[in-house]
């Protein structure tokens, strides 16, 4: 991460303020974390918010506990705070996608990289789907790849939902596909790369395959007719 002139708020350092999330550097019991605290939106009522809010939380501790289940790295969960709304996860050393992605063909990111990145992406993303896990932020920048090993390891999961609709499932891949042809243009099709991996990972891919056709026809949003 680059943006090291952060603000400090007692040990916690922020790392990105969203509309939704704020997410801070800390350490737990001696240990570096990442501390991910959700707030209220001010236009709703106070404690439909924090009903909200607390909801929201618990579902991604819970998504995100279930990827792990179903074989896909994620940070580790130290804690859920439901007082403060905090969240809070082992920081993961490495690189995002998104970053690595950026920089093939500058700084020695090479071909083979993309490639094993890729396969991987399309492996993880099967595994979730055939689980009925639905990430429903699946961008370069929610995918991290920890030092040394280069393991990919997925974020993120403040939008997840569990559904095994073959609809829900292409969504997830179609706004990936959107996003890698938006800011990955240059890393060839990696797309396809993806797929194949998918393909091999998950038992229902033919139908999943079969959706994203369709979505990609019309775009992401559900027709209202028929
Ligand atoms: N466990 C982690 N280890 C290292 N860096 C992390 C970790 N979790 C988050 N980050 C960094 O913080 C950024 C923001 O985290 P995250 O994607 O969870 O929040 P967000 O995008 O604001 O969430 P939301 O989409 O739910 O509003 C990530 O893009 C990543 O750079
Ligand atoms: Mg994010």
């Amino acid at each position: 991460m680059e943006n090291k002139q952060c603000e400090k708020e007692g040990s916690l350092v922020l790392l990105k303020q969203g509309a939704e999330a704020r997410v801070f550097e800390s350490d737990f019991v001696g240990r570096k974390a990442i501390v991910k605290e959700r707030f209220s939106k001010k236009y709703r009522h106070p404690s439909l918010d924090s009903k909200l809010t607390l909801k929201r939380l618990n579902a991604e501790a819970r998504c995100m506990t279930k990827a792990r289940r179903l074989g896909v790295m994620t940070p580790v969960l130290y804690a859920v705070d439901p007082v403060v709304h905090t969240l809070t996860f082992e920081f993961v050393e490495g690189p995002a996608v998104k970053d690595v992605f950026l920089d093939f063909g500058l700084n020695q990111v090479s071909k083979e990289q993309i490639d094993n990145i890729a396969s991987q992406i399309g492996d993880a993303i099967g595994k979730l789907h055939d689980g009925g896990l639905i990430h429903g932020d699946l961008t370069t920048s929610n995918m991290l790849l920890r030092s040394g090993n280069s393991q990919l390891v997925l974020i993120d999961f403040g939008l997840s939902f569990t559904s095994t609709l073959p609809e829900d499932k292409a969504v997830d891949l179609y706004v990936l596909e959107r996003a890698l042809l938006s800011m990955h243009s240059s890393c060839g099709n990696v797309m396809d790369q993806i797929l194949a991996a998918y393909r091999k990972s998950s038992k229902q891919w033919s139908s999943t395959l079969n959706k994203l056709a369709q979505v990609r026809q019309r775009g992401r949003k559900r027709t209202m007719v028929g």
